[in-house]
């Protein structure tokens, strides 16, 4: 593989560690940051395992999986992370407070050319490239989960990124093998607003009781040819990251995007998704399969929120018409979280 330059990448979460397995793949050192030694390492390892179930299914060598792998360096020293990088992609959590500290100490330590960008599903680039006063070179780039395999890459220009930045990044998507699009800054850009609005809606389906958690799934992928199930797609993003998105996208949009209460209810009890192995599905070695507690949840809050249903008995025919119809009205137009 031809030398190429350094890239770090900040966070090494669900987004972080996929993002890093390209660029290695792609034959770019790579530098994984986290904010200890351990998340930073634990995002290696998950590296580790999918080279491993790509090399199971004759897609790797070995060789190639051990050079990959070696691309890669996990660490918790950000200076050392960004030193000399042609190139830092920032996929710490959505909070834009989190992400400007982050991207002033990275502009501390970076080449003062390093290209600064933000996997950001739906903050500002404008507002991060102002507050961090290098906004020529601040830009979007939001991959899609899991990033080695998603073709898309959504380049997202910030009012003052320079011509020159758009052209590197535009260069790097071809280099990953990426197709990409070009898209003005805007809450949402050009994907998540769309993204969670039926996510969020399949959540609120699901509170009513219209059909199950699988059904509903089930409903967009074999009637719609979606690939994967809005809801079964939210375990993979991770609840939590679609909260963020939505809580922002309802302050800048409206009404549209309020979040579900059933969403808000499963973050809080710490219930993310794949990533901690429960969310809308349980999730094992073998794929999803169906969550019993969800079912308690829906229950609670239709009994907490609407005196409908009596305890353990979810599932059966809703008790009365008239309430139901109440409850859609309501539940439709929720304005209590
Ligand atoms: N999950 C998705 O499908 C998806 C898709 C596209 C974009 N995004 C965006 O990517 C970003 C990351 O999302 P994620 O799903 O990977 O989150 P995640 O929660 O899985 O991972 C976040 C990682 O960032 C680390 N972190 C926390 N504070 C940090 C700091 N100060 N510096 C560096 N790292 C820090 C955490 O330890 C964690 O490992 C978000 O902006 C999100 O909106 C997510």
């Amino acid at each position: 593989m031809s030398q190429k330059p350094p890239v770090a990448i900040l966070g090494a979460g669900t987004m972080g560690h996929g993002i890093a397995q390209l660029t290695a793949q792609r034959g770019y050192p790579t530098r994984l940051f986290d904010v200890s030694q351990q998340a930073a390492d634990a995002g290696q390892a998950k590296v580790q395992a999918a080279l491993a179930r790509l090399a199971d299914k004759g897609k790797l060598s070995p060789e190639e999986k051990q050079q990959i792998l070696g691309n890669i360096t996990p660490t918790d020293d950000l200076r050392r992370a960004v030193e000399g990088a042609s190139l830092v992609i920032e996929a710490a959590p959505e909070k834009m407070e989190l992400k400007v500290e982050l991207f002033t100490r990275v502009i501390e330590a970076a080449p003062a050319d390093a290209l600064l960008a933000s996997n950001t599903s739906s903050l500002s680039i404008t507002e991060l490239g102002q507050r961090t006063g290098q906004a020529h070179r601040v830009l979007g780039l939001h991959f899609f989960n899991p990033p080695p395999v998603m073709e898309l890459l959504e380049i997202v220009r910030g009012v003052a990124t320079s011509e020159e930045s758009l052209a590197r990044a535009s260069e790097l998507a071809r280099d990953l093998g990426k197709t990409s699009i070009l898209v003005r800054d805007f809450p949402g850009f050009a994907t998540s607003r769309l993204g969670v609005v039926i996510g969020a809606e399949a959540m609120r389906m699901a509170e009513q009781g219209v059909a199950s958690v699988v059904d509903i799934d089930r409903a967009m992928e074999l009637g719609y040819r979606h690939p994967m199930g809005p809801l079964k797609l939210t375990d993979l993003v991770g609840l939590d990251v679609r909260l963020s998105i939505l809580d922002h996208l309802h302050k800048e949009l409206g009404e549209a995007f309020r979040p579900p209460a059933l969403l808000r209810q499963l973050v809080r009890a710490g219930r993310l998704g794949k990533k901690t192995g429960i969310g809308f599905y349980r999730w094992t070695d073998k794929g999803p399969e169906p969550a019993p507690f969800l079912a308690k949840a829906i229950r609670s809050l239709l009994l907490r929120e609407h005196h409908l249903v009596a305890p353990g008995n979810f599932g059966a025919p809703l008790l009365d018409t008239a309430k139901v119809l109440a409850l859609q009205r309501e539940v439709g137009s929720d304005r209590r979280t």
